[in-house]
């Protein structure tokens, strides 16, 4: 049995591929079509968010983001530092320089306190912070908010792996001035890659979709000002994501379901410890992420690879990345301690409860013999 990290659920009724041959049947397999706009207003009706742009990717919705809010060279950006490559590279797109801040013990997210010592010793404000939702896990958005409303910082979310997840009540991605959501293959809904950027300012939103089709005027032929991007989503993705978002509460709830099924199966056991809520969070669970406590999580990642069981060390901070060796950091070593424990778990939303139990008593099997 091959266990995996996460990989696509298409639906049983194969709504994807009906919806496929919808389009192609009518031949509307570019950059317009019904499902484009069906698609984001799924994403819409599913966050509250007043307006969606759909995208090539989480990546670019983030390059969109911070063009149309006029971020540019020079300028300083703050990003969470515990996130993945594709949050912060977006920052050097524009020539603004990226600031790391370390996360919280409490929910790995990041750290609030830290964020406004940063600001309180700083002369000039960065413009923005991009603050990751790491595994679909809110952050601590009341202190969060806080801290960026009292110094001026325009809040960009990166909600990229947080689909469905909620803080008090309201979804990730809505909280800032814009938010940003992947649909790549890995994640808890996909369109075979893609990306959503969400706002309720029209502005913002009609600026990103411009930048988004290489920045045409609107004249009958192509004349442009300005030099923009081919970002805009085919319409047979936005068939496969709109698909998937018609499951988006099975699978929430099936991730959710796993994660508890680790949870009770490693209860007691003080050698692992599951990725932790704020209060008013309920987070997407997208992946299980654990810490191993006395264990190389690395040895025990290829243990288990050899028995057909995937899993993966936790993001490796930004700040630590050869690439961003340069840049500015505040830090107060939470995600290196996490990076150094930590692996994410198979979390597939087909996995059943027995397969999740398996998983679970192979690991704790090989903590007894290791340690
Ligand atoms: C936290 C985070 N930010 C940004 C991205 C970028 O999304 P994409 O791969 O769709 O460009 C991803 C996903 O891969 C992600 O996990």
């Amino acid at each position: 049995m091959k266990y995996n990290l996460s990989i696509p659920h298409l639906s049983d009724d194969k709504r994807e591929l009906k919806y496929i041959a919808e389009a192609m049947e009518n031949n509307n397999i570019g950059s317009v079509g019904k499902f484009i706009a069906e698609f984001e207003y799924a994403v819409r009706k599913l966050t509250g968010a007043k307006y969606a742009l759909a995208v090539t990717s989480g990546t670019s919705a983030l390059h969109l983001a911070l063009i149309a809010l006029g971020i540019g060279k020079g300028d300083d950006v703050l990003a969470s530092t515990f996130t993945y490559i594709g949050s912060a590279a977006p920052i050097t797109y524009v020539g603004a320089n990226p600031v790391f801040i370390d996360s919280e013990a409490g929910t790995w997210n990041l750290d609030p306190n830290l964020l406004e010592d940063f600001l309180k010793a700083r002369r000039k404000c960065p413009k923005a912070l991009i603050l990751t939702h790491i595994y679909g896990q809110p952050a601590n958005m009341d202190d969060i908010m806080m801290v960026c409303g009292r110094f001026g910082v325009t809040l960009i979310e990166d909600a990229a792996e947080a689909i469905g997840a909620t803080y008090d009540e309201r979804h990730c991605g809505t909280f800032g001035t814009a938010g940003i959501f992947s649909f790549a293959g890995n994640k808890l809904l996909t369109s075979g890659g893609g990306g959503i950027l969400v706002t309720d300012d029209k502005r913002l939103i009609e600026t990103a979709s411009y930048y988004a089709s290489n920045a045409r005027e609107p004249m009958m032929h192509h004349e442009h000002n300005n030099i923009g991007y081919n970002y805009r989503m085919s319409n047979l993705l936005a068939a496969v994501g709109l698909a998937q978002m018609e499951f988006a509460n099975e699978r929430i709830y099936a991730r959710r379901r796993i994660f508890k099924t680790y949870e009770n199966a490693f209860a007691g056991d003080g050698r692992i410890k599951l990725m932790p809520q704020h209060i008013k969070a309920s987070g997407n669970r997208w992946l299980t992420a654990a810490l191993f406590d006395g264990v190389d999580p690395k040895k025990l990642m290829v243990k288990l690879a050899n028995q057909g069981i995937e899993t993966r060390p936790l993001w490796k901070p930004m700040h630590t990345q050869p690439v961003f060796s340069y840049a500015e950091k505040y830090v107060s070593g939470v995600s290196e301690r996490l990076f150094g424990m930590g692996l994410c778990l198979p979390s597939c939303s087909q996995m059943t409860d027995a397969q999740v139990r398996a998983v679970a008593a192979e690991i704790t099997g090989m903590l007894d013999i290791t340690g």
